[in-house]
Order: C-alpha cells, then sequence, then structure tokens
C-alpha cells in the first residue's frame, strides 16, 4: 500500500476483530510518553526527536514471564509502566487470564503465545520475545490482529564467536580429552597431534553476524580465513570469500559452520562432505542441529579423517536439563560420546551475561518505543514504520489494517479537513501500517477522528499519540 489516494478501490468487508477496551482507546493507552526517551544504542534508534506531550504510562500494564533479563524489565519500569515480573511461564488457564489485562507481554522460549491464548488477549498491542526465535508465537494471527512482536536474533552473535575460537584452540590441543582424562585421575602428557593454531587455515561455512565476527577473532590469532556464503559478503580483514563451500572444505584446517536452520542447510556437511575435507582436519557447529549428519561424523571420526570436532547443537535436544543426552534422545547418542577429541556443550553458544543483557535492552528499548511512538522498526511479524518528528502540538496515529484495495481512499477522506505534516504506509502480507501526524487538532477533534478511523471495515487497531 501506499500513501496515493489515487490507488483507492473497493473496500472488502471487514474479519471480525478482537473486542479490544483499553488498547483501542484514544485517550487512555494511546498517548505519548512522559519521560524522555533515550535512544537504545542497539539496531533501533529512537524516531522521535521531540517528546510527545505528557500521558499517563502508568497505565500501561506489562506482564514479564521466564525470568526475563533484569535490564529490560528496568527499561520498562523506567517508563512508569506498571510491571509484573514472574520467573517461570505459566500454564496455559493461568496465561490466559493474566494476559487479558495487559498491554504488553514478555516471554522468552517456553511460553507458547497461540492463537487460543492471543484471542483472550484484549488490551494486548506488544509481545517482546526475549530470546533469538519466534515459533512459540503465531505471528500470523498477532499480526492480524494488530499485535506486534519484537525479538532480538542477533544479541548473542559476539558469544557464539568467543565459544567458536576457544573450541579451536581446544580442540587443536586435545584439551578436552586431556581435561577428561585427569578427571579420572589419569596423567597423559602428549605432544603428537597437538599443533598451535597460528598459520592454520580456518573456513567459515556463512559469514553472517556471527561468521563474521569470527572472522576478524581468528586473524588476530594469526589464522588465515576463507569463506563461503549463498550471498557475496564483504571480507573482513584478509579473509577470503570463496566459490564453492568444496573450495572451502579442500582448503581448511578447521571448518566451522554458522548457516540457518532451512531446507537447504539440512545435511549439508554428510558423507560427501566429510571426504572432501583434509585428512586430520576439525569441524565445529554451534549453528543448527540439522546441518551436520551426526552418523557421518561418527564414520569420520573413527576413520581419522577427522582429528577432532565440537558440536553445542542436535537435531533433537531435550526440553529442560537432566540426564537426557543419551540414545533415547538421538539413536547414535552413545557413539558420539564415545568418540575421541569432542567437545560436545549443550546449545549454550549464546548463553552469556551479556547476550542476555544485551537481548534485555534490544527488546526492552523496541516495546516502548512501539508503545510511546508506534515505531515497528525491527518488528517481526509488521510492515517496518517509524516517522520523524520535529515540531511540537502534532497528533500522530497508528492506524493498522488489513491490507486490501480502498482503505487509504476511506481514511484520506476522514482526514480531509485535517492538516497531514506527514504520512507512511506499510504493508506486509495481509496486514498494513499507516503512520501520520496532523497538526492543530483538539482533544475532541482527536476523539473524533479516532471513533471515525476505528469505523473503517479494515480496521485491525488505530491509536493516537498527542
Ligand atoms: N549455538 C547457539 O547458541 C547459537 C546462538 C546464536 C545463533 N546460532 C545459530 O547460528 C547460525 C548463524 O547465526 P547468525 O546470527 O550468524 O546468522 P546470519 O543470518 O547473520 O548469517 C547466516 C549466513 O549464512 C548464509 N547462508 C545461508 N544459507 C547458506 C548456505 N546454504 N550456504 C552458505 N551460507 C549460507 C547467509 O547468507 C548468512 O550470511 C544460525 O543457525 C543461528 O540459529 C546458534
Amino acid at each position: 500500500m501506499n500513501g496515493d489516494p489515487t490507488d483507492a478501490q473497493d473496500i472488502i468487508p471487514r474479519v471480525d476483530k478482537l473486542a479490544r477496551s483499553v488498547s483501542n482507546s484514544w485517550n487512555s493507552l494511546s498517548t505519548s510518553p512522559s519521560l524522555a526517551f533515550h535512544p537504545p544504542q542497539l539496531r533501533r534508534p529512537s524516531t522521535v526527536t521531540k517528546p510527545l506531550k505528557p500521558f499517563e504510562t502508568k497505565n500501561i500494564k506489562v506482564l514479564l514471564l521466564e525470568n526475563v533479563n533484569k535490564t529490560g524489565q528496568d527499561l520498562l519500569r523506567e517508563q512508569g509502566y506498571i510491571v509484573e515480573a514472574l520467573k517461570t511461564s505459566l500454564p496455559e488457564d493461568q496465561l490466559i487470564e493474566k494476559i487479558r489485562d495487559v498491554h504488553v507481554v514478555g516471554i522468552r522460549s517456553k511460553t507458547r503465545l497461540t492463537a487460543k491464548v492471543l484471542r483472550e488477549a484484549r488490551n494486548l498491542i506488544v509481545i517482546g520475545a526475549f530470546c533469538i526465535g519466534t515459533n512459540q508465537v503465531d505471528l500470523e494471527f498477532a499480526a492480524e490482529n494488530g499485535i506486534t512482536v519484537f525479538n532480538s536474533p542477533f544479541s548473542n552473535s559476539r558469544s557464539v564467536a568467543e565459544l567458536t575460537i576457544a573450541e579451536i584452540i581446544m580442540l587443536s590441543r586435545q584439551a578436552g580429552d586431556r581435561s577428561n582424562e585427569l578427571h579420572n585421575g589419569t596423567w597423559n602428557k602428549v605432544s603428537a597431534g597437538c599443533w598451535e593454531v597460528r598459520g592454520k587455515t580456518l573456513g567459515i561455512i556463512g559469514y553472517g553476524h556471527i561468521g563474521s565476527q569470527l572472522s576478524v577473532l581468528a586473524e588476530t590469532m594469526g589464522m588465515g580465513v576463507v569463506y563461503y556464503d549463498v550471498l557475496t559478503m564483504m571480507a573482513m580483514g584478509t579473509a577470503r570469500q570463496l566459490p564453492s563451500l568444496e573450495k572451502v572444505l579442500a582448503e581448511a584446517d578447521f571448518i566451522t559452520l554458522h548457516v540457518p536452520e532451512l531446507p537447504e542447510t539440512k545435511n549439508m556437511i554428510g558423507e560427501k562432505q566429510f571426504s572432501q575435507m583434509k585428512d586430520g582436519s576439525y569441524l565445529i557447529n554451534n549453528s543448527r542441529g540439522t546441518v551436520v549428519d551426526i552418523p557421518s561424523l561418527i564414520n569420520a571420526s573413527r576413520s581419522g579423517k577427522l582429528a577432532g570436532a565440537a558440536l553445542d547443537v542436535y537435531p533433537n535436544e531435550p526440553g529442560g536439563n537432566g540426564d537426557y543426552f543419551n540414545n533415547d534422545l538421538n539413536t547414535w547418542t552413545t557413539d558420539l560420546r564415545s568418540l575421541k577429541n569432542i567437545i560436545l556443550t549443550p546449545h549454550i553458544g549464546g548463553s552469556t551475561e551479556e547476550a542476555q543483557s544485551a537481548i534485555g535492552a534490544e527488546v526492552g528499548h523496541a516495546l516502548v518505543s512501539y508503545v510511546n511512538e508506534g515505531s515497528t522498526t525491527g518488528a517481526v511479524n509488521m510492515p517496518e514504520v517509524s516517522v520523524r518528528t520535529t515540531e511540537p502540538n502534532l497528533a500522530r496515529v497508528l492506524f493498522i489494517h488489513q491490507n486490501v484495495p480502498g482503505v487509504l481512499r476511506k481514511v484520506n477522506t476522514i482526514l480531509a479537513d485535517y492538516n497531514i505534516e506527514r504520512q507512511k504506509s506499510e504493508s506486509r502480507g495481509k496486514v498494513a501500517y499507516l503512520m501520520l501526524e496532523v497538526s492543530g487538532a483538539g482533544e475532541q477533534e482527536i476523539a473524533t477522528l479516532y471513533k471515525e478511523l476505528e469505523s473503517v471495515q479494515a480496521c485491525i487497531r488505530t491509536r493516537v499519540l498527542y
């Protein structure tokens, strides 16, 4: 969609929308922040350069589950929101009971926000997933009901890169095995098959957030770096992009995987790829468990083709901590555990205090920016819209609507007598988001404007900040 009224066509009748009370009320939730907003240092800078007029931020209720990091909690409390923070997730019935009341919910990976739960969330305007993935949220249902979702996909990149560097050195010194032996009382001082990493070649598969950080760290240790990515990526330092996976496998002493989980990356390292690697090379997988065919890895390790491996991720992973890493989980687990020079870690690549804090800050800022300004920059399920404001006495209208023909014609008719200072519209799938600012409107006019916009058939949600 765009802001051109000449695009207007017939309006398709609106689908039933959820009954919403506070969040649809122009004069309760939908007003502007009382506290000066400090721009985040992360990926979502504030787009508002003037503070909008004061409003009661203490009306905004926030439910945080699963022990959301304190940095995130503090950011929301500083805004004056009423924050209830619980250490665990909630059973569905209790979740439904609590979520009815709140405007903002913060979760991590265990809370499932299904359509059934969200249907009850009558006041909810935004979800903060204080984690990487968003599989636990019905994103489409949320979007179609005007609920924006934010997450933090890259806050732990450095943590993964550092773990990988540690593993490169530990593997090349067989330090995991020596440590295990000594834990069992065996002194085994050897140098055969142990190497410095200086002068060796690291092959990075997937040169994104993690792969490129790793590239810099590896070069500072004196390693040469080659990489393969489906996209042409600018090299860091003196690293070299090679045209194929095979070429990287043939050249590198250490191969490390940093690709996403996709149909194309499933078992991308299998029997054929192990045969293309140098004899005595090392493999590290801190990406996703489906990327490596583990039975082939077991064979390559037993045959001596691989001198060592480190795995942080597995095709099936336990839901909680405990004695679950056995053949019930994956049929080859016992064989894997029996291999020499293999470091096995329980998906801790991104699990550091710094990463948790960065996630808290990033998602916290995104929630504040959405509640106070309507900015959807970085949202997972909404069109990305933000507007920069510099002038006083403006009312900002946030209009989430079905992405169907004719809506903007209707909106522009409603706005015909207002002075529109700026407007921006984006669509994503079935949902579109219009943000605009009008000048010179008094409280009564804003109330009328709100009501008229809410009566547009394709309206999903209207908020007015002033
Ligand atoms: N172990 C952990 O705790 C942990 C933590 C964070 C991320 N991860 C995982 O690490 C992986 C990388 O994360 P990221 O943040 O660097 O992702 P990213 O999206 O920034 O980078 C991934 C890169 O892989 C490339 N790519 C995609 N398909 C490819 C293919 N078939 N062959 C070669 N390159 C391909 C992409 O072009 C991109 O440059 C992801 O799978 C992520 O889930 C694991």
